[in-house]
């Protein structure tokens, strides 16, 4: 059983991850306008994984007798005055959700719940990961500055990122 101090941070990250796919969407919708599709189908595939995240949370809260409760979405930034600052916000968007899990690995800690320290564990890699990545992208676009030509080139290595989801629609599974 979950402390109530613990069920209700678990609901509050549960929450942000939800916001993350929104965000994320948010970017992408931006990249399409800006007929950067392959940066757009990175961050739809990224929206996808967050919505993976808020899932394990989701069902982790029921597994500990907890009951889910969704909040309300904030409205997310989507626009942006290039990809580099689009990408500079992702990756501090992603230094954000780590501070926020290494909290929730703190109150854990605090609270002596050892099964919902252990269920962090995921998520502690998985934010060493999101954060390595979204810099080493932020890093390649300081280096591309205005050159068209390299954004079209980093436009097609992420292009090469699908949607899982989106393309098991269009396959018609
Ligand atoms: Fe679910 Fe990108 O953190």
């Amino acid at each position: 059983m979950l402390s109530e101090r613990m069920l209700k941070a678990l609901n509050e990250q549960l929450n942000k991850e939800l916001f993350s796919a929104y965000f994320y969407l948010a970017v992408a919708s931006y990249f399409k306008a800006q007929n950067l599709d392959g940066f757009a189908s990175w961050m739809e595939a990224q929206a996808e994984e967050e919505l993976g995240h808020a899932m394990k949370f989701y069902d982790y809260i029921f597994d500990r007798g907890g009951k889910v409760e969704l909040e309300r979405l904030e409205k997310p930034k989507e626009d942006f005055e290039s990809p580099l600052k689009a990408f500079e916000a992702v990756y501090l968007h992603e230094v954000g959700v780590t501070q926020s899990i290494f909290k929730l690995v703190k109150l854990a800690r605090e609270e002596n719940d050892y099964a919902t320290e252990q269920f962090l564990q995921w998520f502690v890699e998985e934010q060493v990961e999101e954060e390595a990545t979204t810099k080493s992208i932020v890093d390649k676009l300081r280096l591309i500055g205005d050159h068209s030509q390299g954004i079209f080139m980093l436009d097609r290595e992420l292009g090469a990122r699908k949607a899982q989801l989106r393309n098991l629609m269009t396959q018609g599974v």
